[in-house]
């Protein structure tokens, strides 16, 4: 008992690092828009649900738009990821619920100043980043051989918790999507890039103007991305007990996909757009970093260079869709016919022919 309070006190008042979490409860929006893949078109490969303003904003428009869908103000940012669905027993589909998105803003590694560094910056203008691919159905290589590709593997995770029932969860560890139902929820997790090359805003495979910290968590940046930035660490909950009664978890395959067409789950991956008032996150980075207040323990409300709305406030940030169509379910086919693709080859994203879309755009 003594052992584990000492041990406790090392990890809250020894990593002086500073973070927070930033809630965003209910989407912005959810359709097939991928703004960073692709750019300016509706009707992308699969649905994404969206937080924070306009994806097909710019920085300029980002930062001038009237309100966000998460929790401080001063952060105009983009957030998406896949939805996830369920494949009911006569092949239908339908959307899981979840609770919202969880954004930890983590100090790591060897460029932040607790760990004796020169200090990590806020995104630059303009800044986008993806972590995770959705064309993946399988692990390429070995956990922990360190190259930027495997820590990029390493960066999609997911957590299968079930406390509710009494039962210890369980990490993914490389293995695709769980086998049993997790009775207090499937937890998605990406830890984004934290390393910065220090000109590029983007690039043309949309991942090489950033790298991982060496040991993904903490570490080193690699010489050729100097610049230490924020690592964001996106955690979604998922509902996915809401179907354990239609079907027999432990014995039958996960019957959930992601809307990429993915049944085994390695495509997880989630896309970031700062629309950050960058003086705003520069002056949390530099001065809510105090091992001995709230702000030291990831308590955002504790950081007062940060302006929060309420979530009921933040809930009313919403766009509508460009693409009048049901992303819900159930459905016979994933939005955009995207077909299921086991791997464990990468997938082809394509959308068959003769989809019965509705298209409409919204002036
Ligand atoms: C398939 O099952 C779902 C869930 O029970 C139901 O809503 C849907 O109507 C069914 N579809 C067909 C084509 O049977």
């Amino acid at each position: 008992m003594l052992l584990s309070s000492l041990l406790l006190l090392t990890y809250l008042f020894g990593a002086a690092n500073a973070w927070f979490r930033l809630q965003c409860t209910l989407p912005l929006v959810s359709e097939r828009v991928d703004p960073i893949v692709n750019p300016g078109v509706v009707g992308t490969n699969h649905v994404h649900t969206v937080h924070g303003f306009n994806p097909n904003y710019d920085y300029d428009e980002l930062v001038a738009s009237t309100c966000t869908s998460c929790e401080v103000t001063q952060d105009k940012s983009n957030y998406w990821f896949p939805k996830l669905y369920f494949k009911h027993p006569n092949g239908t589909f339908q959307a899981v619920a979840n609770g919202g998105l969880l954004v930890y803003y983590q100090n790591r590694g060897t460029k932040d100043v607790a760990n004796g560094g020169s200090g990590l910056k806020a995104f630059p203008p303009g800044l986008k980043m993806i972590t995770g691919d959705p064309a993946r159905r399988a692990k390429k290589f070995p956990t922990g051989q360190g190259g930027q590709d495997e820590l990029a593997e390493r960066a999609v995770q997911w957590t299968c918790l079930r406390y509710s029932v009494g039962l210890p969860q369980y990490d993914d560890g490389g293995a695709g999507f769980p086998h049993t139902d997790c009775e207090a929820g499937f937890q998605s997790r990406l830890h984004m890039p934290a390393c910065w090359d220090g000109v590029n805003l983007d690039s043309v495979d949309h991942r090489s103007h950033t790298a991982f910290l060496s040991g993904l968590d903490n570490g080193d940046c690699p010489p050729t991305h100097p610049v230490g930035l924020m690592k964001l660490f996106y955690e979604v909950t998922w509902s996915v007990t809401d179907f354990a009664h239609l079907w027999n978890p432990g014995k039958e395959q996960w019957p959930f996909v992601w809307s990429t067409g993915d049944p085994t789950g390695y495509s997880w991956h989630g896309d970031f757009q700062t629309g950050w008032d960058a003086d705003a996150l520069q002056n949390a980075i530099d001065h809510c970093n105090n091992p001995n207040d709230a702000t030291g323990q990831g308590d955002i409300t504790a950081c007062p260079f940060l302006k929060l709305q309420t979530t009921g406030v933040a809930n009313q940030c919403k766009i509508p869709a460009m693409l009048r169509e049901d992303v819900d379910g159930p459905m016979e086919r994933l939005p955009g016919c995207n077909p299921l693709q086991a791997g464990p080859g990468d997938a082809t994203l394509y959308s068959t022919d003769n989809c019965p879309v509705s298209w409409a755009w919204s002036l």
